[in-house]
């Protein structure tokens, strides 16, 4: 069993796309076993993002996941990783696939209403930047 972080950001919470969201992931075998709904400071959208401190991008991105309320979840299942990525599809979503999420409700690029960590590792720091270990079922 593999656990990775998700998160529904600011633009999918305010389209009211929580529950479709989350039955997408539970209709493909991942188990919610973690979730809160909780609203970033830019400072906490910093900390979180900054693998990417040094992208053209990083300044927008943590205005952006600070602007609103955002879903975090731990995803757990067989291959979670792999798996929660190819629901989400391409990060962008002109290049994502249809039915994948982002295909379905993200806006564009850095407003792609979902995220996923890309690796065991960046899940392990991801998880536990949100969550402690009593919190996860
Ligand atoms: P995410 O999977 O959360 O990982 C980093 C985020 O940065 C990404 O989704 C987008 O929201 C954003 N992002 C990635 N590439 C770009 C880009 N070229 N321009 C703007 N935002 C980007």
């Amino acid at each position: 069993m593999e656990r990775t972080l998700s998160i529904i950001k600011p633009d999918a919470v305010r389209k009211n796309v929580i529950g479709e969201i989350i039955s997408r992931f539970e209709k493909n075998g991942l188990k919610i076993a973690a979730m809160k709904k909780i609203w970033m400071t830019k400072q906490e959208a910093k900390g979180f993002y900054i693998v990417h401190k040094d992208k053209p991008f990083y300044d927008s991105l943590t205005d952006f996941m600070s602007e609103g309320p955002i879903v975090v979840m731990v995803l757990e299942g067989e291959n979670a990783i792999a798996k929660n990525r190819e629901i989400m599809g391409a990060t962008n979503p002109a290049n994502a696939a249809p039915g994948t999420i982002r295909k379905d409700f993200a806006e564009n690029i850095e407003r792609n209403a979902v995220h996923g960590s890309d690796s065991p590792e960046t899940a392990a720091f991801e998880i536990k930047y949100f969550f402690s270990e009593l919190e996860i079922f």
